[in-house]
């Protein structure tokens, strides 16, 4: 075959460009309707891409707000976004449609690397579904629709129509628990989670007593320093890092372990990768996805770190014990996937559970241990607090003996400070994104199905109409004394 000539190549450059429009205007068609939230003017292909501060999120957001209202669109690419902002309209959209709007949106880039089907040869998922569709066929005597074409367990081209087999479609990627799209994975997984944490419970030692155990191992560690200057960072990750292991692995690392030091590495470089600009980019364009070699570059922490949860789950497997009652999350896992063996809509399966052991340690790990930080921080710029948390702790709790939960209704003061620490600090402002799995009116306005919504939680953290000293950190803001009680 020859090479284009000039002519020829721009016809293909003007289809090209044609065709990009096309499938531009029909991701932004409902832009039109009357009453789809307003938002700034936006190119073709790039939408307003180029009008987001991605370096500073919240910053540019509340611009927005000011110019539009509570409610505002943008256009993400070929992504339709709302951004949600204020306690009135976050409430109305994440507890009042709690269900309409607790879909996630697909992250593509988890097909390549580690989570998907096509990272994992024949996803057992997938391959179930298959299988499915056949028993159905053979059972109803239904044939091969057209329009359904099966590619190397890829579905390539789907008639939305044939609703009664919407259940049997499987979604891209395995749920886990975090990006989890709605449906009967979505409840599964939350129903199980929900349970085995307020179990815990489960195996020889409570939560508490992990909580426990590490809080001293942190101390002893804090006391090494003989007084002199450090950064508790790094300790920190490691202390919130084994009690997350505690609840999934049932162990705890010493802190010096080449295997643990390796293990938060990965995690800090996953969660570096997956929250920069490069990810974002991939998300949107990930037809990009596809060039050989890309995401195993752009995402090789987070293979690596995957690699060794895999090994840790094997180790962990040898040493199970059927008969006995489980020993921490990942054996109640398994014993869930033990029975749901021949139930192929179940997702209690192996590939699963790497998953969601993945999103407990990315979910718990980075935000307890920021929040922890905070905390030290906000206790040394004001000692005026320090002290008087630090007097509550002496009445309520004393030298002698370890905090226990049963502490935490004593101590109102420092209950307060803890919320008002997560509230100044708001670590996640712009949480973690949602997608509704079916149109809804919020604040009279129509979102449609599938649209994602960014929930500005900082719009709410930091409410001048809410709170007294918005930016200041003051822990009277839920501190009610007990006089006033
Ligand atoms: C101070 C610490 C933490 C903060 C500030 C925090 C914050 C958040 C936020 C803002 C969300 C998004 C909620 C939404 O869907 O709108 C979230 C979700 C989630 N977090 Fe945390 N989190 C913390 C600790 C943890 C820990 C320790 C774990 C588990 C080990 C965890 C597991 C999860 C999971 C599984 C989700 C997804 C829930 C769902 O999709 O319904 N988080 N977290």
């Amino acid at each position: 075959m020859g090479l284009l000539t000039g002519a020829e190549l721009w016809s293909v450059a003007i289809f090209f460009a044609i065709f990009l429009l096309l499938v531009d205007l029909m991701h932004r068609r409902h832009r039109w309707t009357a009453r789809y939230p307003p938002g700034p003017m936006s190119l073709p292909v790039l939408g307003n891409l180029l009008q987001v501060d991605f370096q500073n999120m919240p910053a540019g957001f509340q611009k927005l707000r000011c110019r539009f209202g509570d409610l505002f669109s943008l256009q993400l690419a070929f992504e339709s976004v709302v951004v949600l902002n204020g306690l009135t309209a976050l409430r109305e959209a994440l507890v009042r449609h709690s269900e309409d709007t607790a879909d996630r949106p697909l992250l593509h880039t988890n097909d390549h690397v580690g989570f998907g089907p096509r990272s994992q040869g024949k996803c057992r998922k997938r391959q179930t579904w298959q299988e499915k569709r056949q028993q159905k066929q053979t059972a109803t005597g239904w044939t091969e629709d057209p329009t359904v074409v099966i590619k190397t367990n890829v579905v390539i081209k789907w008639d939305r129509s044939r609703k009664e087999d919407e259940a049997l479609r499987p979604k891209c990627g395995l749920p886990g628990v975090l990006q989890a799209q709605y449906g009967s994975a979505w409840r599964q997984q939350r129903r199980f989670s929900v349970s085995t944490f307020r179990h815990f419970g489960l195996g020889k030692k409570s939560l508490e007593q992990w909580v426990t155990e590490e809080a001293r191992c942190l101390c002893a560690a804090f006391t090494n320093y003989n007084g002199r200057p450090f950064s508790p960072n790094t300790l920190l990750d490691k202390a919130v890092c084994n009690v997350i292991a505690s609840l999934l692995y049932a162990c705890r690392f010493e802190y010096d372990d080449p295997r643990f030091i390796r293990l938060l590495s990965l995690l800090r470089d996953t969660i570096d990768e997956e929250s920069g600009f490069l990810a974002m980019f991939l998300n949107v364009f990930p037809v990009l996805l596809n060039i050989p070699g890309l995401p195993d570059k752009v995402f090789s922490g987070k293979k690596a770190f995957m690699a060794l949860q895999d090994e840790l789950l094997t180790e962990h497997k040898m040493t199970r014990d059927p008969t006995q009652p489980p020993r921490d999350l990942i054996d109640a896992f398994l014993a869930e996937v033990e029975k749901a063996k021949g139930k192929p809509e179940s997702s209690f399966n192996d590939e699963n559970l790497r998953m969601v052991v993945a999103d407990l340690f990315m979910a718990g790990m980075v935000t307890t241990s920021i929040t922890l930080s905070w905390a030290l921080l906000l206790m040394i710029l004001h000692p005026d607090v320090q002290s008087h948390v630090q007097k509550e702790i002496d009445e309520v709790i004393g030298q002698a003996r370890c905090p226990e939960m049963a502490d935490q209704a004593h101590m109102p003061y420092t209950n307060a400070v803890i919320h008002e620490v997560q509230r100044f600090g708001d670590i996640l402002p712009l949480g973690a994104p949602h997608k509704t799995s079916r149109d809804i009116e919020l604040q009279g306005f129509l979102i449609p199905k599938g649209t994602t919504l960014i929930t500005n939680l900082s719009s709410v953290l930091k409410d001048e109409t809410v709170w007294e000293k918005p930016l200041h950190f003051h822990p009277e803001h839920s501190w009610m004394p007990r006089a006033a009680l």
